[in-house]
């Protein structure tokens, strides 16, 4: 990914130096650019795509768009919305999943799609109806075909702290060799300060949140917390709000938890397409999968980082009326004060 970062840099014409030029700039976690643009710190990677995603994306009234937070679940969800809103069109046993990653099958816009090609070919990228895409871009920058259309959105966040530990230690495993590692402090401290890719989070799942409140039958805000508690309840939702609600039929069948199972942590894990080869990003796909926990923070942040991020949760989320837990067994829940 940090090679392909390169690359991309070096790739930049005259004009969107220039651009790049005015943009405050950081060093990120694994070692190339982000750039301070629309109000988010934009991946090197990913820049231009992103502004070519925005400018030129048309969306159709029945795409669906699943918005992510980066570590926050991506995966998971893709490959629950894909089996679900699909499963009509292939046989129970022939499931894509075991053939495709969950990348593979659900596209992201900017980092895939729009990555090289600033009109690809969207008909194509998907295999059935509906559309179904993926983006990390913040509400505020989706492009307005999206959010004035009637496509729908489905977001998922997470627990800021676990989402801190799994950004961290997925990023470490990207970082440039030649680099040292960041270490445990310095990784704190940018991420207090918002800096890294899509980051500030706050302001991320703040932009959705709101947005899912004011129009709630175009956007589902999930929480990674919540789908882990209860994943078939939450995917029974998901399907009605996708417009395929499950059939009593199959309800009967069984066909709920099996999906949950088969999109579960342990099994898609162990799946041979997700242990070898790389995203188009150049992320090995075995790296989406780490844990799959709710409160492995815990394991690794001090008391006086935990003391931090508790405050800064009551001062960004104050009054939002959008909380989050920090473990599914103590239900410890994050309240503004
Ligand atoms: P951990 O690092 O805490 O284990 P994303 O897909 O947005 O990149 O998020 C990655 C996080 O989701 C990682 O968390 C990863 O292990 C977890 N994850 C991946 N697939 C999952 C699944 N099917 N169910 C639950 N968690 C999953």
């Amino acid at each position: 990914m940090f090679s392909l970062t390169q690359k991309m840099e070096k790739s930049w014409d005259n004009e969107f130096q220039e651009l790049v030029k005015a943009l405050p700039k950081e060093d990120g976690w694994i070692g190339s650019h982000l750039y301070f643009y629309q109000g988010f710190w934009c991946p090197a990677l990913v820049l231009k795509s992103f502004i070519s995603f925005q400018k030129n994306f048309q969306a159709f009234a029945s795409d669906v768009i699943l918005a992510t937070f980066p570590k926050c679940g991506t995966t998971w969800l893709k490959a629950l919305a894909y089996i679900t809103l699909y499963r009509s069109h292939f046989a129970r046993d022939e499931n894509p999943l075991l053939s495709s990653s969950p990348h593979q099958l659900v596209r992201f816009l900017e980092y895939d799609l729009y990555l090289n090609n600033p009109f690809p070919d969207l008909q194509n990228a998907c295999a059935y109806e509906p559309r179904l895409f993926a983006t990390h871009v913040p509400y505020a920058s989706l492009p307005t075909s999206i959010t004035d259309s009637n496509s729908k959105i489905v977001y998922i966040c997470r627990n800021p702290l676990d989402m801190f530990i799994s950004l961290w230690l997925f990023s470490t495993k990207l970082r440039d060799n030649n680099l040292r590692p960041l270490s445990p402090d310095e990784a704190f401290d940018k991420f207090y300060h918002g800096i890294y890719a899509f980051g500030p989070f706050f302001e991320h799942v703040l932009g959705y949140w709101k947005a899912s409140r004011e129009n709630p039958n175009k956007i589902l805000f999930l929480k990674y917390e919540d789908l882990m508690e209860d994943t078939n309840s939450h995917l029974k939702n998901l399907a009605m709000f996708l417009g395929v609600p499950f059939t009593e039929d199959e309800e009967k069948q069984g066909v709920v938890p099996e999906i949950v199972k088969m999109c579960s942590f342990e099994n898609l894990k162990e799946l041979e397409v997700n242990k070898k080869g790389l995203h188009a990003s150049g992320i090995p796909n075995a790296d989406f999968f780490r844990k799959g926990e709710v409160g492995d923070w815990s394991n690794h942040l001090t008391p006086s980082m935990v003391e931090r991020l508790e405050k800064l949760n009551q001062e960004k989320l104050n009054n939002s009326g959008l909380t989050f837990k920090l473990s599914c067994k103590t239900s410890r829940i994050f309240h503004p004060s």
